[in-house]
């Protein structure tokens, strides 16, 4: 519930993607966000009001003129910490561009002192035009974050333009970085992390792996964004969707890990290192695939590079540098260790032993360590394991 209490004013016109910002309207209700929608009228053509009101549990609101609901838009627009505009049609930039306010939505727009963000959803050939494109120089000028459009299929058939309006998903990030990071000590700070495992090739089609899926150092790398934070996420081999906003630098090795990890150091405020290097390679790496009939195959492992103590011996002075722990049993003594050894600022374990925890699930049951003590969390999914970690780095900067 990461935008609990916050005010949202969801206003939807009159294009084909209409019906995905219902999807939007769920997901920042689940978020715990206020979100009054408001439609204009050619958006009710495309998605009836009950469907919004239904999913917010919120009254939706489409006419300036309504009986007993005289001056909604100066309401709407004074409580609105946020206006998120999905899908903007060519003809709602063109009001806005010139401060029409001949309905409820842009009447509300004049009205509101408060960011905007607009997912433009069009025809492609709409969106190019010379109109729209000026439309939109107007309205980044005046500080509207412009989300997409995406290349992509349109209602009309495939383009390989941009028209179509992007993924709810792309709007939710931007929308929850907008109200998050006034409120945050991450904002606009330099976060790096690293993410799932890493791989040492044997032979041509042989690695030494960990089952590590990555998912806690996506969470984190999305959770970080969402406060402001520029993030680069350097992650190993692993099936996840690529985050909305952070920067991507994907690796292969243990040695690769280090290489990208010295290019972050010098500008990085915090490190969260969540990638489960593989701490061993082959000694040898063979060109040739062993055929299985040549007989047992006898391995030389020798140590990989140290991850953390090289990033802890390098960081920035005053950056926070946070490890993760995975052990079998407790783990507690060992985690400890870890902390003073490798002069980290926080540690967080996690037993690979316990149900729900560890590698490849959704969930995790962490506990942090500091110089002050440990404190356990419930099991909880990853991404609210992230903000717990997001909140104590933030009180350790
Ligand atoms: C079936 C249909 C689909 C449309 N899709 C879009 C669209 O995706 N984007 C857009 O800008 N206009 C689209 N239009 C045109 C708008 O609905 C029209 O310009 C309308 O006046 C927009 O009003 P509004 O901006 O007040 O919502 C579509 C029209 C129809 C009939």
């Amino acid at each position: 519930m990461t935008l609990n209490g916050r005010r949202v004013v969801l206003g939807v016109s009159g294009g084909i993607a209409a019906y995905k910002s219902c999807i939007l309207a769920r997901r920042l209700t689940e978020s715990g966000a206020a979100v009054d929608v408001v439609l204009t009228a050619a958006a009710t053509e495309f998605v009836r009001p009950l469907t919004f009101e239904a999913l917010t549990r919120r009254p939706v609101l489409s006419s300036l003129w309504e009986r007993g609901r005289a001056l909604s838009h100066v309401e709407l627009a004074r409580d609105a910490e946020l206006i998120v505009l999905a899908p903007a049609t060519a003809n709602l930039l063109a009001r806005a561009a010139q401060g029409i306010a001949d309905d409820l939505l842009t009447a509300i727009l004049l009205a509101a002192e408060v960011p905007v963000v607009a997912a433009p959803g069009m025809n492609d050939a709409m969106f190019a035009h010379p109109a729209t494109q000026a439309n939109l120089t107007t309205l980044r000028e005046r500080g509207w974050l412009i989300v997409g459009p995406a290349v992509g299929a349109l209602a009309e058939g495939p383009s390989d333009r941009p028209g179509r309006m992007a993924e709810p998903e792309a709007i939710l990030v931007q929308a929850e970085r907008l109200l998050r990071a006034a409120g945050s000590a991450l904002r606009d700070r330099h976060v790096v992390v690293t993410a799932g495992p890493t791989r040492e090739q044997l032979d041509p089609v042989r690695v030494i792996t960990n089952p590590s899926s990555g998912r806690m150092g996506y969470r984190l790398a999305e959770a970080a964004y969402a406060r402001g934070a520029r993030v680069t996420l350097i992650a190993g081999p692993t099936t996840l969707e690529p985050p909305v906003g952070p920067d991507l630098v994907r690796i292969t090795s243990t040695a690769e890990l280090c290489a990208a990890l010295e290019q972050s150091l010098p500008q990085a405020d915090v490190l969260l290192m969540a990638a489960a290097p593989a701490d061993f390679r082959p000694a040898e790496r063979s060109d040739a695939k062993r055929p299985r009939a040549d007989g047992p195959l006898t391995l030389s492992l020798e140590p990989t590079p140290d991850v953390l103590e090289r990033t802890a011996a390098a960081r920035r002075p005053g950056s926070v540098v946070v490890g993760f722990a995975l052990e079998v049993g407790s783990g507690l003594t060992r985690a400890r260790e870890k902390l003073d050894q490798k002069r980290l600022d926080l540690v967080v374990l996690n037993r690979v032993d316990e149900p729900g925890s560890g590698f490849e699930v959704d969930t995790n049951r962490i506990t942090l360590i500091t110089r002050d003590g440990h404190e356990e969390s419930e099991l909880m999914t990853k991404r609210a394991a992230a903000e717990v970690i997001l909140d104590r780095v933030e009180r350790l900067l």
